[in-house]
């Protein structure tokens, strides 16, 4: 980001009322998220009350010959049935939730007719986890091959990859949406690379990744104040409007 983009944003006031978070591991018993209904209540209650309106549950998802897309998203409907029947008793406190899954791209998964089942519901968008040190050459063709599908990879915690910068810039598509933990804004650290995320590419989102009430819960707001004051209406496109265009797709 330039210093004069810099400048820009920080003159527009803050005009996020209500964040967007497409992932999330809220969904009871499925993966290693919460293991009870009543944990899940309490992880969406906090989410709802730090701001968040949508809530994108994406339980993690390997999918081989083995395991097929249809079982999965019949265990994932029946936990978010199971878990929508308690919401709709009192909520007003809880964020609207949508369906998708975090997507483990460690093989072509475009060559499974029914993949596209797994975006964001009513989008072409798909939250995709890669493997640790993946080679860019194999990422580029798996995601070109989820193109021709029709579907747009969105890759979960770029910051969680050391060949971050190599991804970025091998992949050279400007449909890749970039997704970044929240958590990166609580620390000196995790400050330092999203300065240096911005210089390649700003327009990232972040979302939460929660996956329980103690070590790993919800922390947009604070993280949101933080971006706040340093990219000022920047964040509010990190942290609502990007994922927002996405899910209204
Ligand atoms: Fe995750």
């Amino acid at each position: 980001m330039t210093i004069v983009m810099e400048m820009k944003s920080k003159q527009k006031k803050s005009e996020i009322k209500r964040m967007v978070d497409i992932h999330t591991h809220c969904l009871p018993k499925i993966d290693d998220g919460p293991k009870s209904i009543e944990e899940s209540k309490k992880m969406l209650r906090e989410s709802f009350s730090q701001g968040i309106e949508v809530c994108v549950a994406t339980p993690h998802c390997v999918i081989h010959r083995q395991t097929d897309v249809t079982s999965f998203l019949e265990k994932r409907n029946r936990r978010y049935s199971e878990l929508q029947k308690e919401l709709e008793q009192d909520k007003p406190q809880y964020p609207k939730i949508k369906l998708g899954a975090e997507v483990y791209l460690d093989n072509d998964i475009s060559k499974y007719d029914d993949i596209k089942n797994l975006c964001i519901t009513d989008s072409s968008y798909m939250l995709v986890e890669v493997p640790l040190g993946v080679k860019t050459a194999m990422l580029s063709e798996w995601t070109y091959n989820l193109f021709l599908k029709g579907i747009n990879p969105i890759i979960a915690h770029i910051d969680r990859y050391e060949n971050w910068r190599e991804i970025i810039c091998d992949m050279d598509n400007e449909k890749i949406i970039y997704q970044v933990n929240a958590s990166r804004f609580l620390s000196f650290g995790g400050r330092r690379f999203i300065k240096k995320l911005c210089r390649y590419n700003d327009s990232f989102i972040v979302s939460s990744d929660m996956h329980n009430m103690t070590s790993r819960k919800c922390n947009m707001r604070k993280a949101y104040e933080i971006a706040f004051k340093k990219y000022g209406g920047l964040a509010d496109d990190m942290f609502g409007n990007t994922a927002r265009k996405i899910i209204e797709n």
